[in-house]
């Protein structure tokens, strides 16, 4: 295993990822499970947060008790398919701050292009988590936390559903200092660089679009 790589071996998760590759799934259904995948792997890309003890006066006594504690967080959606993993970060972390990095890839070159992007400010005093449910050919990824870090941030975790080798490789290499946690690594990219056996287009199965 890679240093700053979590591949995820919960049975709740890998049923999931299960049932959203089906191609019989539908559009609601979907949503609902990347929603709820996305809490689930929330869990595990929060387990460091930092936490203090505060003091609670319970029915019976007062005692001290862990609280989190410290920097603040920023969800940071990959336009489109990201959005669909928001709302699993805001459930867990309601006061955590929304930005949005819009990308799309080349049909043809497969390159991302940038169309959008806005952050909370300052990104450097919160840990940012960029989601996207796909990680291909890393493109994408890597030009995600490229604008995090020009914009500050420092302390960063990637998180997505499904993985080809090729961009796993391509985000660690790229950004070694960036955990990032994966539900399944998968096979292998086609020639159109779509992630085999893969779940299809995230975006488009999320949003109901082709
Ligand atoms: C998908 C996916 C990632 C990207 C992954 O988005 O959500 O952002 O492709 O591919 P890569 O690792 O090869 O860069 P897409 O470009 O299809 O845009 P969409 O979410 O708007 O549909
Ligand atoms: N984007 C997707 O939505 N699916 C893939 O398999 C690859 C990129």
């Amino acid at each position: 295993m890679m240093e700053n790589v979590f591949i995820m071996d919960h049975p709740l998760i890998k049923h999931k990822i299960s049932m959203l590759r089906d191609v019989n799934t539908g559009t609601n259904e979907f949503r609902k499970l990347v929603e709820e995948i996305g809490i689930l792997m929330g869990y595990e890309a929060l387990r460091d947060l930092p936490t203090k003890d505060v003091e609670v006066t319970t029915p019976l006594e007062t005692c001290k008790t862990p609280m989190i504690s410290g920097r603040k967080l920023a969800v940071i959606p990959v336009l489109r398919a990201g959005l669909g993993l928001v709302n699993s970060i805001l459930t867990l972390v309601p006061s955590a701050k929304v930005g949005h990095i819009g990308l799309y890839r080349d049909p043809e070159t497969h390159e991302p292009h940038e169309y959008y992007c806005k952050l909370p400010d300052p990104i450097s005093e919160r840990i940012a988590i960029i989601v996207d449910p796909m990680l291909a050919t890393g493109g994408s990824a890597v030009q995600a936390v490229d604008f995090v870090k020009a914009k500050g941030g420092k302390t960063i975790k990637f998180m997505c559903l499904i993985a080809a080798p090729e961009g796993l490789k391509k985000l660690h290499e790229a950004h070694p200092d960036v955990q990032i946690y994966v539900g399944n690594l998968d096979r292998e990219l086609n020639e159109n660089a779509y992630i085999c056996p893969g779940l299809g287009d995230a975006g488009d199965r999320i949003f109901g679009t082709k």
